[in-house]
């Protein structure tokens, strides 16, 4: 995989904050890539192994453990719905499938669902430290509570369109 200078240059940089021990500097890489990427591929977990002198497997444990990470690509839009159990008693779950409806997403039910012209993803997360607000759901990374209606999912998709 090319990377370009600019962004391997942005990797190099970020390792320096960490001159105790470059291992340190493994969450911040996948994090860069996250954002140049969108996801993390084998290249990534490769790659980040070789800057950081680590195995790829224990960059790959890392990109697994945190769900923050994502092994796939997804839409320009990433829609989150909270399953956890205050949302998942809130209504989540026709929450999921009303926001999956409107967008037309489609895929597994248990992953991260695509819509077919790469606008959106809507997938279900763990908690997102609102539950007295439930049910919860993140728009790329803006927070919105008592999602409970379809206007208010249709008002959400309406801010990313
Ligand atoms: S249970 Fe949904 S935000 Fe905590």
């Amino acid at each position: 995989m090319n990377l370009t200078p600019e962004f391997e240059k942005k990797l190099d940089e970020a390792v320096t904050h960490y001159p105790v021990s470059k291992r340190s500097a493994a969450l911040p890489l996948l994090h860069l890539w996250q954002e140049e990427y969108g996801f993390i591929s084998d290249a990534a977990v490769e790659l980040v192994a070789a800057k950081l002198d680590m195995q790829p497997v224990h960059i790959l444990e890392l990109v697994t453990f945190y769900p923050m990470f994502r092994r796939v690509p997804v839409g320009k839009h990433h829609i989150k719905v909270c399953r956890t159990l205050s949302c998942a008693l809130g209504g989540s779950h026709e929450t999921h499938a009303c926001l999956k409806k409107l967008t037309a997403a489609d895929g597994d039910p248990h992953g991260p669902c695509t819509s077919s012209d790469g606008k959106y993803t809507v997938e279900f997360v763990e908690c997102l430290a609102s539950c007295d607000k439930a049910p919860v759901v993140m728009g790329d990374d803006d927070l919105y509570e008592n999602v409970n209606t379809e206007g208010k999912a249709q008002a959400i998709l309406g801010k990313y369109s």
